[in-house]
């Protein structure tokens, strides 16, 4: 086959004849191909063009690639006045093989949106943004079916800051259906010392999470700074599974706890949802969760006071038996009794009782819980942009 060969323009390419591919469960083999460009030739007589569109999939680094075989045709698609797309391909079907290397070619301060189209697989790989590089999207397939996951831990990397499988210190982050994940084995129990592993560390303002999966034991979310939109997320803990300083809205996301079972009325505690780390009265941040469910094993706190002015809300959130009945946990200094905020409203479940929780913990009045809500609790109007907002297709 040469190189040239006649075919349409990708983008003319009715939707009908993309599907016929995309659901083809063999090659296309040349004489279909050849049939589809008589019919389309009689069909579209105004649109020849030299591109190699069909088949330079397969031809990629120089040779045949039959893992390539279900690789979209005519993809990525070209670039937009507004957005620039990246595709990342484990097996080489297109531009990059790690999500580094595609980031490495991201343009410094760029204005575009930046989208990393990454298909199916794990990629086993160290990631890090820089603050250069803002207005990054990684748009995975499923936090089923694309995974970023690295095998450092606190003690590995020295520092539980450095072990993050992916950190991002840019602004305007965007991750949709991806998961980030650790590799630790044996995973950390409690008193364990160094073992504990960040699966992202998210230190860039306005970054926002559609239908991303987080999974670690200790430590797995790096909520570190600046304002934060995660929605239909699943995020899998132990000890302060989601933990930092940033100001941040968790709607309809799935919390599953992975601490260590507890036998029935044992008070041992083995993990805890959250640690928020705001620092002074000053700080207009804290962690809102709405619409959420906790669910799994272990006997765990809300959260745990790890700065004197931790600010925690949990909002129509259905809670099981997992969570203690005090609720929350004051780093056992009492001193943060008087200056943490954690607010509960209209919560479920056999965890969600508050006759027992410790005297500090706020049932949250209407008025109490509105700013906490919905997006405008994250300047969302100034900054957040739709799920569909430069979603690549094939
Ligand atoms: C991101 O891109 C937008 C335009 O799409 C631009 O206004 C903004 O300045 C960029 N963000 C940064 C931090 O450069
Ligand atoms: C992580 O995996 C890499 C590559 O397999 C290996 O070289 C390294 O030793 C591992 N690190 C740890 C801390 O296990
Ligand atoms: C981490 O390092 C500390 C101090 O060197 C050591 O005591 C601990 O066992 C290590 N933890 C793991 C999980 O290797
Ligand atoms: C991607 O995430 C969105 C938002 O959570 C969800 O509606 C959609 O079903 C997900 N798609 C896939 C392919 O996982
Ligand atoms: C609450 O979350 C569930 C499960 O994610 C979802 O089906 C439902 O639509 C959400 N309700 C609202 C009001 O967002
Ligand atoms: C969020 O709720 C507040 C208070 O009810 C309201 O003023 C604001 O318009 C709402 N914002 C959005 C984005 O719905």
């Amino acid at each position: 086959m040469s190189a040239k060969v006649f075919s349409l323009s990708c983008c003319i390419i009715p939707a009908a004849f993309l599907l016929i591919f995309a659901h083809l469960n063999n090659p296309p083999t040349i004489s279909f191909l050849g049939a589809l460009l008589d019919l389309a030739a009689s069909s579209f007589p105004f649109n020849l063009l030299e591109v190699d569109c069909l088949f330079n999939y397969h031809h990629r680094r120089g040779e045949y690639n039959p893992l390539c075989d279900d690789f979209p045709p005519c993809f990525p698609p070209p670039d937009t006045e507004a957005t620039s797309v990246f595709c990342v391909d484990p097996n080489g079907c297109c531009d990059f093989t790690t999500v580094q290397s595609a980031v490495d070619a991201v343009p410094r301060h760029s204005e575009n949106r930046n989208v990393l189209w990454i298909n199916k697989g794990v990629y086993f790989e160290k990631v890090m943004i820089p603050a250069t590089k803002p207005n990054i999207t990684f748009q995975g397939q499923g936090f089923d079916l694309t995974a970023i996951m690295w095998n450092d831990t606190a003690n590995s990397s020295h520092g539980t800051f450095y072990s993050a499988s992916v950190s991002v210190f840019a602004t305007g982050f965007v991750a949709k259906n991806i998961s980030f994940m650790v590799n630790v084995a044996p995973i950390p129990r409690p008193g364990d010392v160094g073992a504990q592993a960040v699966a992202i560390r998210i230190g860039g303002d306005q970054a926002a999470f559609w239908g991303c999966g987080f999974f670690g034991a200790q430590d797995t979310l790096h909520d570190d700074r600046g304002r934060h939109y995660f929605k239909e997320c699943f995020i899998q803990g132990s000890i302060d599974f989601i933990f930092g300083d940033a100001r941040s809205l968790y709607e309809n996301c799935r919390l599953i706890s992975i601490a260590d079972p507890v036998s029935a009325g044992v008070r041992t505690i083995t993990g805890s949802v959250t640690a928020h780390a705001r620092e002074s009265n000053e700080d207009h941040t804290g962690y809102s969760f709405v619409n959420c469910s906790i669910g799994g094993t272990g006997r765990i706190w809300l959260g745990r006071a790890w700065r004197p002015y931790s600010r925690v809300v949990f909002a129509y959130t259905s809670m099981s038996d997992i969570i203690a009945s005090e609720g929350w946990n004051d780093w056992n200094d009492p001193s943060r009794d008087q200056s943490v905020f954690y607010g509960e409203y209209k919560c479920t479940g056999d965890g969600a009782n508050l006759a027992d929780r410790m005297p500090y913990a706020l049932k949250l009045s209407d008025a109490q819980a509105l700013p906490y809500l919905n997006t405008s609790y994250i300047d969302g109007d100034r900054w957040l942009k739709p799920y569909c907002d430069s979603l690549i297709s094939t």
